[in-house]
C-alpha cells in the first residue's frame, strides 16, 4: 500500500488480506500520527492471546478491554453465586451488590426456566395454491426430518433436536409470503449454527420437493434463518418480602410510601415508553453484564427482549410488582436464548473462568443466574429513582472517572472523595477542586 494513498480519502483494497502489524500501520497513516507508547502498548498487551483472539473476527487489530467485576451474594433458588459481569457503566456492579446483598438476606431470588425452545424460518415465496402445500405437508415434514437427520443426531443424544415443523401462510401480508417454521432444543448450546444449518438443509429439501410439482407453482427460497425473537425461551425471576423489610432501603418515606412509589414507577413504564424504554434498559445493564462476561450474544438478548417487552402490542415494564396486603411481590419474565457450550463460552478465557465462577451452569441455570442480576440492577434502579435520585450514586462512581481523566494523583483521588462526600460532583467542579488547591483538600479541611 503507497503512503500517499493510504493518507488519503481512497478506498481501501484488501485490507483483510494484511497481517495485524500492516493493518496497525495502515490506520496509523490513515489518522495521520504514530501512536503514543501507552497506546502502542494496549495494542499489543495479552500478546499469548493475540493468534487466538484473531480468529474471532475479521481485520483484527488488538484486544478491547473491559472492566470484569464480580457481583457477590446472589442467592438464587437457596444457593449462593458469585456472578461476573462484564460492564462499562461504573454504578451498575454497585447497584447490582447492593441490591443482591438485600435479597440474600430476605429470600432470595427465585427463578425458574420457563421453556427454551428456539425457532427458526425458512422464507419462502411459493405462486402455487397454500391447500397445495398444506395437502402435502405430512409427506414434506416426513422428508424435512429425514433430511436433517444426520445433523441432528448428536444433539438428539443430548436430548434436544428438531421439535415440531409448522407452515405459515404470510399471503395476505405478502404476496405469495410462506414459511417454514421450525421449533428447535438445544441442550446447553445456544444452538445459531446448528438451527441455521439444519435450516439450509430443509430449504434444499422443500426445494427439491416442490420441483417435482412444477405444474403446481414456482418456489423460490429467500432465506433461512434462526429467530432471535424467542418468546418461547423464557425465565421467570422473582423476590418477595414483607413491606416493613424495606425499611432500609425508603429513606425519607415510609416503607409503604416506598413500595407505592415504586409500584407507580412500574405503572409508569407500563404505560409511557419514554419510561419504559428505560426502565427495561435498566434490566439489560445487569443481563448485559453476564451475558458479555460468559461470552454469549448480548445483541440476541437485547433484540429478544426488546420484542418480548412489546408482545401486547404496547412497550412495556419486562418487570412486574403486586403489593398484596403487607407483602411486596417483584417479579420479571425474560426471553434468554444463550448456552453455556459452543461460541466463545470455552474458547476465551475470561468466559471460561466466569462460567467456572458460576459453577459450570447449564444454560438453564445460567437463564436463571442471569435473569436475576437482570432484577438486581432494576431494583436498584428503581429503588434508587424513586428515593434519593439516581444521581448521587452514579456520581460517586463518575467522580472516579472524572478524576482519572483529569490525571489525578492517588492522594488527590481519595482527598476528592472526602471532599465531594456532601458535594454536586461535575466535570467543572471536579476542575476547579484540582487546580484551585491542588487537590490536597480532603476530610481534614472540612
Ligand atoms: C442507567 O444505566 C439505568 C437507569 O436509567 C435505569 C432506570 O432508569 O430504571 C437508572
Amino acid at each position: 500500500m503507497k503512503e500517499s494513498e493510504s493518507q488519503h480519502n481512497t478506498i481501501i483494497r484488501g485490507f483483510s488480506k494484511l497481517n495485524r502489524d500492516q493493518r496497525i500501520d495502515l490506520v496509523k497513516k490513515r489518522m495521520g500520527r504514530e501512536l503514543t507508547k501507552e497506546l502502542d502498548a494496549f495494542l499489543q498487551s495479552n500478546a499469548e492471546f493475540q493468534q487466538a483472539f484473531s480468529e474471532f473476527s475479521e481485520n483484527y487489530l488488538s484486544n478491547y478491554i473491559l472492566p470484569f467485576g464480580v457481583v457477590p451474594n446472589v442467592l438464587i433458588n437457596g444457593q449462593l453465586y458469585l456472578v461476573p459481569m462484564v460492564i462499562e457503566e461504573s454504578s451498575v456492579v454497585a447497584a447490582a451488590s447492593r441490591a443482591a446483598g438485600f435479597w440474600a438476606k430476605n429470600g432470595g431470588f427465585n427463578c425458574e426456566v420457563l421453556g427454551a425452545t428456539k425457532k427458526g424460518q425458512v422464507h419462502f415465496t411459493w405462486t402455487g395454491s397454500f391447500g397445495f402445500l398444506h395437502d402435502h405437508f405430512d409427506e414434506l415434514k416426513e422428508k424435512l426430518f429425514q433430511a436433517t437427520n444426520s445433523i441432528t443426531a448428536s444433539m438428539r443424544k443430548r436430548g434436544g433436536g428438531i421439535s415440531s415443523i409448522d407452515l405459515l401462510d404470510f399471503s395476505s401480508k405478502l404476496v405469495n409470503y410462506f414459511q417454514l417454521d421450525v421449533s428447535f432444543e438445544t441442550a446447553d448450546a445456544m444452538g445459531a449454527n446448528f438451527i441455521n444449518t439444519c435450516l439450509e438443509f430443509m430449504a434444499n429439501e422443500l426445494s427439491d420437493f416442490c420441483s417435482a410439482y412444477p405444474d403446481q407453482g414456482e418456489l423460490t427460497i429467500v432465506m433461512s434463518i434462526l429467530s432471535n425473537h424467542t418468546p418461547e425461551s423464557v425465565v421467570k425471576c422473582s423476590v418477595e418480602c414483607e413491606i416493613e423489610q424495606l425499611k432500609s432501603l425508603s429513606g425519607s418515606y415510609t416503607p409503604d410510601e416506598f413500595a407505592s412509589r415504586f409500584k407507580m414507577a412500574i405503572d409508569m413504564a407500563n404505560v409511557s415508553i419514554s419510561r419504559a424504554v428505560t426502565h427495561n434498559k435498566g434490566i439489560y445493564n445487569g443481563i448485559d453484564g453476564v451475558i458479555v462476561a460468559t461470552g454469549n450474544d448480548w445483541r440476541a438478548v437485547e433484540a429478544a427482549g426488546h420484542a418480548y417487552a412489546s408482545r401486547n402490542g404496547n412497550y412495556q415494564s419486562l418487570s412486574h410488582i403486586e403489593l398484596d396486603g403487607k407483602r411486596f411481590r417483584y417479579s420479571i419474565y425474560v426471553p434468554l436464548a444463550i448456552g453455556t457450550v459452543g461460541g466463545l463460552t470455552k474458547s476465551h478465557p475470561l468466559a471460561r473462568f466466569a462460567l467456572e465462577m458460576l459453577g459450570n451452569p447449564s444454560s438453564g441455570n445460567l437463564m436463571e443466574i442471569t435473569a436475576a442480576l437482570g432484577m438486581a440492577n432494576n431494583f436498584s434502579a428503581v429503588a434508587s429513582l424513586v428515593t434519593s435520585g439516581i444521581q448521587r450514586g452514579h456520581m460517586k462512581m463518575h467522580l472516579s472517572n472524572i478524576l482519572n481523566q483529569l490525571g489525578a494523583t492517588i492522594q488527590q483521588k481519595e482527598n476528592a472523595v472526602l471532599w465531594f462526600a456532601d458535594k454536586t460532583v461535575s466535570y467543572a467542579a471536579v476542575e476547579k477542586y484540582l487546580t484551585t488547591n491542588g487537590g490536597d483538600t480532603g476530610a481534614s479541611a472540612k
